[in-house]
């Protein structure tokens, strides 16, 4: 006999002892399970800004139940005095934001930033039960990520004033400049920007540089800015704004519809700042608001382009010269369009035209026709189609010789 084996002992214990061993396994497993502790999904990056500007950190922690977020703040050569930032800190320069779903989600935002806003920031967070307890080491029950954010004094640039280009084209040439006068760090570059985008052949090297309008026209009016790069520093610019009165480059001059279609008038202008636009319509030689009481006036305007859109043209009270008017701060000027609405037989008249003639023609042969009768007499006279015979038979009438067919006896 061989001994532990388990038929020796009593029967019964067997599945009792396995039941149990299966529940508390399955407890522990459930615990495992649901318990996860927190974890980084995306953690604070450190970053260099400039006095004024603003920053935001993210952090973003998974666990289950989802974890606490809290934000600390350490000097820079001081990580052993950290203290909670709360929301509205610093004079309300200090925002943070937190969701709590899945995830536990925050963003620490702080603006009009000072040289003092340098530092180690923290990101904590936990879902350890005990993580509130003082007795507990918190380095054990909070997970923590930082990033360093370093404030550097912003770059003085001197640049020119703000410009407005004369209304008529003969405006004398224009310099835009910037002279970068005191930088935090070794200055790279410099570039120009036009709206927003880069002037091609811009760049160059100097601390003062320039960029030239031969001949404005209001085309080069926009928002100019120049952009220093560093070496070891955000980039900084300075904007200089030249102003310029609409001008409107591009119109429909004339639009023809038939009743019940659509018509589509536009204008597009050069000029800065964009213009506000408005559309009119003259009538006897003044212009007035659009009648909109149909509802069939649609205005679509976007910075340097309007639209008027009329439904379902009708033809007495639509025809006429509409007018887009664009205005900015330093001026306004506007442009006419005709619009035209025939009526719905108006494509009918060609084929009209066509039916017109042909039945004039048919009249004609036929009068033609009923004249010539009289002097055809001779070879209009009656005929025996066939020999005569003792029956008489009733007589055709031959115009022609193809009449021959319709004859028999
Ligand atoms: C930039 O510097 C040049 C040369 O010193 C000077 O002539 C110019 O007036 C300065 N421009 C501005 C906008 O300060
Ligand atoms: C210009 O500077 C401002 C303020 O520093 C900054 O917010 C902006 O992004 C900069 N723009 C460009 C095009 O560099
Ligand atoms: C109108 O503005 C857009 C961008 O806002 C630009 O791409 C386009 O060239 C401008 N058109 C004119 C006629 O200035
Ligand atoms: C004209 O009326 C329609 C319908 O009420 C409205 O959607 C549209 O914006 C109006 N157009 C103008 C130019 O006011
Ligand atoms: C354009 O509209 C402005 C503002 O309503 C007005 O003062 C100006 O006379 C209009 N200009 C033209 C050319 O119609």
């Amino acid at each position: 006999m061989v001994p532990g084996l388990p038929n020796d002992r009593s029967p019964g214990m067997k599945p009792c002892s396995v039941m149990l061993a299966v529940v508390l396994f399955g407890v522990l497993m459930l615990n495992i399970v649901s318990a996860q502790n927190a974890g980084f999904v995306k953690s604070p990056m450190s970053e260099t800004k400039l006095t004024g500007d603003t920053f935001e950190l993210y952090c973003d922690v998974i666990g289950s139940p989802t974890p606490e977020i809290q934000w600390w703040y350490a000097e820079i050569n001081r990580a052993d005095s950290f203290k909670q930032l709360w929301d509205g800190a610093r004079k309300r320069r200090v925002s943070i934001n937190t969701a709590y779903g899945t995830n536990g989600v925050s963003v620490l935002g702080i603006t009009r930033l000072t040289l003092e806003d340098s530092g180690t920031y923290e990101c904590r967070a936990s879902n350890d039960p005990r993580r509130n307890d003082l007795r507990q080491n918190p380095a054990i029950t909070w997970i923590r990520a930082q990033a360093t954010i370093s404030v550097l004094q912003k770059p003085k640039i001197d640049a020119s004033d703000h410009l407005i280009l004369p209304t008529d084209s003969s405006s004398p040439p224009i310099t835009l400049q910037c002279n970068l006068t005191n930088a935090p760090s070794v200055h790279r570059e410099s570039f120009w920007m036009k709206n927003k985008v880069e002037i091609p052949e811009s760049r160059g090297n100097l601390k003062n540089t320039e960029y030239k309008v031969s001949k404005p026209r209001a085309d080069d009016s926009g928002e100019y800015m120049c952009v220093y790069t560093f070496e070891a520093a955000p980039p900084a610019n300075a904007t200089i704004e030249v102003k310029a009165a609409p001008d409107i480059t591009g119109h429909k001059r004339s639009e023809n519809k038939n009743e019940g279609q659509s018509a589509i008038l536009y204008c597009k202008s050069v000029g800065y700042p964009h213009p506000k636009w408005i559309w009119r319509k003259l009538s006897g030689g003044v212009s007035a608001e659009i009648d909109n009481s149909t509802g069939r006036f649609f205005i679509n305007s976007r910075d340097n382009y309007t639209e008027l859109t009329i439904l379902k043209l009708d033809i007495n009270t639509d025809p006429g010269i509409y007018e887009c008017n664009a205005t900015n701060i330093i001026g306004h000027t506007s442009k006419p369009s005709i619009l035209r609405v025939r009526s719905y037989l108006a494509p009918l008249w060609p084929f009209l035209g066509v039916l017109a003639e042909i039945i004039i023609l048919v009249i004609i042969i036929v009068v033609y026709e009923k004249r010539r009768k009289p002097d055809e007499e001779p070879e209009g006279r009656l005929r025996y189609p066939f020999p005569p015979s003792d029956k008489p038979h009733p007589p055709c009438l031959v115009h022609s010789s193809s009449d021959l067919a319709g004859c028999y006896s």
